[in-house]
């Protein structure tokens, strides 16, 4: 698949070219990631990207005509390109749209700036607008990143293994389990000695346990749809939600007098 990022800061990109897997990935050619400087589709001497917004207000708006220009050049033999404007005012980006992106085989990215961009933009050249999360930063180029970072390492062949991809947290309905490497204790701190049994069946369940109870303080809300589990940790969360009275000490009501 190919990425197109329009940016009016191009060199941001530079380190993020530059190292592991996306790095791996370009030179594979299992993507290809071009990075355009907006500036180049101006026509006046200063290359002018951003105006004055209509009915005042502080701050600058990215003008629309470069952005047009732009994206017509970048996609002009491309039936139906995926045209994507990074905004906070964008639909939240999960797993579900990281997939969905990952069988195009074109998209265009175009990194919001300043306090906005005009909105003909939204309407008539992007196909959807996508947003990073419930905060605010001074540009879409670190989105572009997370963006292109989640998409290509579903791209196939892309991770050594390829079943990474598919047991990780969010393909799982749940957090990853926690892990762990040596020393087996680091100043009084023990690794679970579930790990170090070397029982295949107790570390899975160790894990899978650890991952639910990691979910279950941290993300509750993605447990609420349970049929995204699978069967074992549906089984498991119900046991970490009601936990059994020990064998031998049976649960009372009554106190003993
Ligand atoms: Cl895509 N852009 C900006 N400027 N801020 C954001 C964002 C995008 N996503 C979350 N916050």
């Amino acid at each position: 698949m190919r990425f197109d990022v329009l940016t009016i800061f191009p060199a941001f990109f530079e380190g993020f070219l530059s190292y592991g897997i996306v790095r791996r990935a370009c030179q594979r050619r299992q993507v290809e990631i071009g990075i355009h400087n907006l500036r180049d589709w101006t026509y006046d001497r200063h290359q002018v990207v951003d105006d004055r917004p209509y009915g005042g207000e502080d701050g600058m708006v990215l003008k629309p005509e470069p952005i047009f220009r732009a994206v017509e050049a970048l996609t002009h033999r491309q039936s139906n390109p995926s045209v994507v404007l990074l905004t906070p005012q964008g639909r939240c980006f999960d797993q579900t749209v990281a997939q969905r992106l990952s069988r195009q085989s074109q998209v265009v990215l175009i990194c919001g700036r300043y306090e906005g961009v005009d909105e003909r933009v939204a309407e008539h050249v992007a196909t959807e607008e996508i947003s990073i999360g419930d905060y605010v930063l001074s540009g879409g180029e670190p989105a572009a990143m997370v963006v292109m970072d989640a998409v290509i390492r579903l791209l196939p062949d892309v991770l050594g293994n390829p079943t990474s991809a598919q047991k990780e947290s969010f393909q799982t309905g749940r957090l990853d389990y926690p892990v762990y490497t040596r020393p087996p204790v680091y100043r009084g701190h023990a690794v679970p000695a579930e790990l170090l049994t070397g029982n295949h069946a107790e570390i899975e369940l160790w894990r899978r346990r650890a991952a639910l109870r990691k979910t279950l303080r941290h993300r509750p809300d993605l447990l609420t749809d349970q049929t995204r589990l699978d069967e074992i940790d549906r089984r498991l969360l119900t046991e970490l939600l009601h936990p059994s009275p020990p064998a031998g000490q049976p649960m009372t009501c009554h106190s003993s007098s």
